[in-house]
């Protein structure tokens, strides 16, 4: 039977893909349950099971740590991280052959027509931390031309079943975005801004939820760019693409968004791209602008036991800022900013998605 979510592979594709998926989810949920059981029932961890209160950076990766070598003492433990890894290497070492089984059909439409549609910048300096095989993908965002369709057939119909990362089993990650943006204020943007928008998925939500706003995008990969275009063209969503940094200059002139979103973007920075991107985004916003953040939860914000899960993903699925960004408090580097009204809670199980809102001063949103 085909399953139409990987129907753009061949029979051994779509077959291999099912069967990363179902690992995935069978560690993230039977053996992962088992695992904290064991660890809960460790008595050295029962003292550090929650973060030390008002603890500052430092002080909650000490706790980290602490309890991951706990952790690393249990065999359930192991296994499970085990099978996050296959799975994590299997989605390149298998997924790009599979997809290129179907270069021809991949290929159809050619870049130069894509390219046309997007603002790409050949002269844009991009920053050193984006030069990583980002969830060890071979050559980074940029790093292989079907990229694109490998996220749509491959990455996507894994990730559908929750599990990965900060996303629990279970859970439905195109209604998380939907969910995310439905927390901002206001239904009257006329003017929304998104930075890393990667492949488009979030400006999917943003449009459904504001369908009347004008979208403005970025990021820094071209083919990300590529694969939001083809994305947001086949739905017939509008929105202007453009190749920026948005941690140093979006070329947005000052004040001329009602709101920002971004999602899942933050743990791909270092701490200080992060505060710079914050104040570009505070530039760019009308007074009386809304911005919220989805990224997956600070550590202060869950149990250790998923606190060292999340930790894993620095060392082991290519997350060189995963850990620094869990340990930051975004709402205080926006009040420090200058923005005001932060608050910051869960939406869902195991604290994800995260949300963190903010508002520019002033009454001219
Ligand atoms: C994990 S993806 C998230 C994509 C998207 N927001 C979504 O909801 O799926 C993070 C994206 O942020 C982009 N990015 C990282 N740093 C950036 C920066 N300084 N300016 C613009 N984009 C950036 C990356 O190229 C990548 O495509």
């Amino acid at each position: 039977m085909r399953n139409s979510q990987t129907s753009g592979l061949d029979q051994h594709g779509r077959a291999g893909v099912a069967m990363l998926g179902a690992m995935q989810k069978f560690a993230s949920s039977h053996v992962r349950n088992a695992a904290r059981r064991a660890y809960e029932g460790t008595p050295e961890a029962q003292a550090t099971l929650t973060a030390p209160e008002g603890a500052d950076r430092l002080r909650i990766m000490a706790w980290v740590q602490q309890s991951r070598a706990i952790a690393e003492r249990q065999p359930l433990y192991r296994i499970e991280r085990f099978m996050q890894a296959y799975v994590a290497q299997s989605i390149y070492e298998f997924g790009i052959p599979a997809v290129e089984a179907r270069r021809a059909q991949f290929t159809a439409e050619p870049d130069a027509f894509v390219d046309d549609r997007i603002e790409l910048d050949p002269d844009l300096v991009l920053p050193d931390y984006h030069d990583c095989d980002w969830h060890l993908r071979p050559g980074g965002w940029d790093g292989y031309d079907l990229y694109g369709p490998h996220g749509v057939h491959v990455v996507k119909p894994i990730f559908a079943l929750g599990g990965f990362a900060a996303a629990p089993v279970g859970a439905n990650i195109g209604q998380h975005r939907l969910d995310v943006v439905a927390q901002l204020p206001r239904r009257d943007y006329a003017r929304i801004y998104e930075p890393g928008c990667g492949n488009g998925s979030t400006l999917i939500a943003i449009h459904r939820r504001f369908p009347g706003a004008e979208l403005v995008a970025s990021d820094l990969s071209a083919e990300q760019l590529r694969a939001a275009r083809r994305l947001t063209g086949t739905l017939s969503i509008p929105v202007t693409l453009r190749q920026r940094d948005a941690a140093t200059d979006t070329g947005e002139a000052d004040a001329t968004f009602d709101a920002v979103v971004t999602f899942a973007l933050h743990h791909e920075l270092p701490h200080a791209a992060n505060v710079a991107l914050l104040k570009e985004m505070f530039r760019i916003l009308k007074p009386g602008g809304d911005i919220i953040l989805s990224d997956p939860p600070p550590f202060r914000a869950v149990d250790a036991f998923h606190a060292v899960l999340l930790d894993w993903d620095t060392d082991n699925r290519a997350e060189p800022f995963f850990s620094e960004a869990g340990a930051s408090d975004w709402g205080a580097e926006m009040e420090r900013i200058g923005f005001v009204d932060v608050t910051a809670r869960p939406l869902g199980p195991d604290s994800y998605p995260w949300v963190t809102i903010a508002r520019k001063p002033g009454d001219g949103g």
